[in-house]
């Protein structure tokens, strides 16, 4: 009899994950930084928010799809970019399948172990992300690439403040998967059959490089002198992110914003979107949640730009609870790399379908018939859950 794969809440594709991965892997999709106060509130401040619901009222047909930077979407979650490698041989083309197949758009990593080619191929509405890294001519090189293999928009991480340690311990990333380090990881790697299994299959180890950092026709550079080169290059002034946006043309999101003062600064720097986001908790630890900064910079810059949201989203009632207080739609992080590595392309897609019957679920009870049609009464805002920063 087959295996039966499907798992019915993201809670259990993380400890599906917890079983499959090497520890190292596992505790690399954790991240998170210092105390984990922020990775721990952004899921937390979730719990904090109440729904009001109808008794009498559902509607039969409730409707989840919305656009996101020109691309329609077939509800209203995104995948986020993460540069994990690593974690299944198939990595974002995996994943880039598994939103297509579900409908909806992707966000493809600089620091992803696929090419952006491939991962477009298979999902063409893909946004690449950009981390500031190298000369203009570089990070001009990189957006011309991606234009050239058809992305749909331009994402701008700026917000990683190379935050490395961590009270749990970080994981030991190798240099590169040669001999001597395979036999290194072997004791970690033997307990766990079914990941050795899945990259067995393949003949090749994790191949550690970032694809989409090189530019000019040059091989795919190690991931650690990627991250060496990011962190010798000078932060980007908001000049350089409205130079970027000239450059690119099409929809452009800076990702990471948490303060009211930045989302009209990046309204003025011309972007078309931003993402409310502390990128998971992975930079300055005790920034609050995001769904606590999201109101004041929804009611600041959301009729100018489309408000995304992420960080803390596991489900589909979250979506729902974000789309109440002022996002356009959501993007989704370690859900859908648990998913990933739980069960490859089928378990994104099982992700996908969680945040799918999540909402479909909390639109019902609350008896909209339409995600356009959520707000703030919808929901209830313990006194002081909000955080008005940069106000
Ligand atoms: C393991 C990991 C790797 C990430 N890599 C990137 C990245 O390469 N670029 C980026 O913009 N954000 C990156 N992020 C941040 C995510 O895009 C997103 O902001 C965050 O994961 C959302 O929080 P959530 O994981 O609680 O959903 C990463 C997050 C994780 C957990």
């Amino acid at each position: 009899m087959a295996r039966d794969t499907w798992f019915e809440t993201v809670a259990i594709a993380q400890e599906r994950a917890k079983k499959r991965l090497p520890k190292s892997a596992y505790s690399s999709l954790i991240s998170a930084s210092e105390k984990g106060l922020t990775v721990a509130d952004n899921v937390a401040a979730f719990g904090e928010l109440g729904f009001a619901p109808h008794v009498i009222g559902a509607l039969d047909k409730r409707e989840m799809s919305t656009t996101v930077m020109g691309q329609e979407i077939s509800l209203p979650v995104i995948i986020s970019p993460t540069g994990v490698q690593a974690i299944h041989p198939d990595g974002e083309v995996a994943v880039a399948r598994a939103a297509a197949a579900r409908g909806t758009a992707m966000g493809l990593s600089s620091f992803a172990s696929k090419p952006m080619e491939e991962v477009i191929a298979a999902n063409p509405k893909t946004f690449f992300q950009i981390y500031w890294l190298g000369s203009r001519d570089d990070i001009a090189a990189r957006a011309e690439r991606a234009r050239a293999a058809g992305a749909k928009g331009l994402i701008v991480t700026t917000d990683w403040s190379f935050s490395h340690g961590r009270d749990w311990g970080s994981p030991k990333i190798p240099e590169k998967m040669d001999i001597k380090t395979i036999i290194k990881m072997s004791p970690e790697v033997i307990t766990k059959p079914r990941y050795m299994w899945t990259w067995g299959k393949t003949l090749r180890p994790p191949e550690l490089c970032v694809p989409n950092q090189a530019i000019n026709g040059q091989a795919a550079p190690p991931f650690f002198h990627a991250y060496g080169e990011w962190m010798g290059t000078p932060a980007p002034t908001w000049e350089d992110i409205a130079w970027l946006r000239e450059l690119w043309g099409g929809p452009f999101m800076l990702k990471g914003v948490m303060r009211i003062d930045d989302a009209k600064r990046a309204v003025d720097a011309g972007v078309s979107a931003i993402s409310v986001s502390n990128h998971g908790g992975n930079n300055l630890d005790s920034t609050p949640a995001s769904i606590r900064a999201l109101p004041a910079i929804a009611e600041a810059v959301g009729d100018q730009v489309e408000v995304l949201l992420d960080g803390g989203i596991r489900r589909g009632s979250d979506v729902v609870k974000a789309l109440a207080l002022g996002a356009r739609a959501v993007m989704l992080g370690r859900a859908y790399l648990w998913g990933l590595a739980a069960e490859g392309q089928a378990g994104v897609e099982n992700v996908l379908d969680i945040m799918h019957g999540g909402i479909d679920s909390a639109l019902r009870g609350l008896g909209k018939g339409s995600i356009h049609d959520l707000g703030p009464d919808d929901i209830l805002v313990p006194e002081g859950f909000t955080r008005r920063l940069g106000g």
